[in-house]
């Protein structure tokens, strides 16, 4: 049996509206975002799961908040069968050489005055792996594992003096360095040029497989996510509305949101004619959900009964689970 590394349950990310202090006393409920409402998903180890949606869905929310880089509202985080909610300052920084995040500009999470090979050996120091000679080697080791080559030269660089492939590749050997079980990447590859974001892609799929890495793979790509995940999530306005292995979610996808990302995606035979479906109108604001289910407002299939819906994952076979109970 294959274990199960992440195990998130009932996650909940309110965000505090900023209003004018008058209308905050006179609100009897305090304003919030419900960026992420009631989110639950388990991750194995060696699987990287995708989490799509559109701008504003609350996927970066998810991947800041399951390693309490921003804290949960509420719910129950498990990495490598520790809770990580209620861990005090020097458990969780301990705890962190298990998991780490990868970003979407690696110009703004490297130090621009450290060099790239001190970035990267800092981790270890920080949890006290090795000695001093063999941090070097192990970052040396690593520099020629993501393609920094020569490595020795690469060492002694700044992150300017390094293109955004290769800054990305400094990134991920930072990420792994510590050994760990679980990675969050986080639009990793949104800046790159077509052809080194595929060598990167490329990347970080080998070292899912030789690390056994459990990965949370945050995109707006669906490309992407289809080339790196076994399983993907789909996420509308903080609710995940399905969750499907990806070939599955693919071919057969239930809900209409999915249906409609799904439709969205170009088609490179010309003479194939995808039936294109359109939403309705804009994306709600989070301060202000719909009732029942939240995709309602801009759902082609929309019914009077979906105003009272209170979108809970059904699973319809197969660990393919879809939040709409009128299309299965
Ligand atoms: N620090 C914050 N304070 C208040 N609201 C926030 C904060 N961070 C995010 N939000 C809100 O939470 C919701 C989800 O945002 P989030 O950045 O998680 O979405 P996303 O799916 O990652 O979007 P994108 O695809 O644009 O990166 C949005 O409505 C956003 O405005
Ligand atoms: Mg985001």
């Amino acid at each position: 049996m294959i274990n199960n590394v992440v195990v998130v349950k009932n996650l909940k990310k309110y965000f505090p509206l900023k209003l004018p202090w008058l209308e905050v006393v006179l609100k009897k409920e305090k304003p919030v975002v419900k960026a992420v409402d009631e989110l639950s998903f388990s991750i194995k180890e060696g699987e990287a799961l995708g989490l799509v949606g559109e701008s504003g869905s609350g996927k970066t929310t998810v991947g800041r908040s399951i390693i309490r880089l921003i804290e949960p509202t509420s719910g129950d985080i498990e990495i490598n069968n520790t809770n990580i909610v209620n861990l005090k300052n020097e458990q969780l920084r301990q705890a962190r050489k298990e998991f780490q995040i990868i970003f979407q500009d690696p110009m703004a999470s490297l130090n621009p005055y450290m060099t790239i090979g001190k970035s990267v050996m800092h981790p270890l120091e920080i949890h006290n792996i090795g000695t001093p000679k063999t941090r070097k080697e192990m970052v040396l080791e690593l520099f020629r594992r993501v393609n920094l080559i020569p490595e020795k030269e690469f060492f002694n660089r700044y992150p300017r003096q390094l293109s955004g492939g290769q800054r990305q590749r400094v990134v991920i050997a930072r990420a792994i360095i510590t050994n760990p079980k679980f990675i969050v990447s986080d639009e990793a590859t949104a800046m790159l040029d077509v052809s080194v974001r595929s060598q990167v892609l490329q990347l970080m799929l080998e070292i899912k497989k030789e690390y056994n890495l459990a990965f949370l793979f945050i995109t707006h790509d669906l490309a992407s996510a289809k080339y790196i995940c076994e399983r993907i999530a789909v996420m509308y306005l903080g609710k995940i509305v399905e969750i499907a292995a990806t070939r599955e979610l693919f071919e057969n996808p239930h809900h209409p949101y999915t249906k409609i990302l799904m439709s969205s995606i170009p088609v490179p035979d010309p003479n194939f004619k995808k039936e294109k479906i359109i939403p309705k109108g804009e994306i709600p604001s989070p301060t202000n959900m719909p009732t029942g289910c939240r995709f309602r407002t801009r759902c082609p299939y929309v019914k009077k009964e979906c105003e009272e819906i209170d979108m809970n994952l059904e699973d319809l076979g197969d660990g393919h689970l879809s939040a709409c109970p009128f299309f299965k």
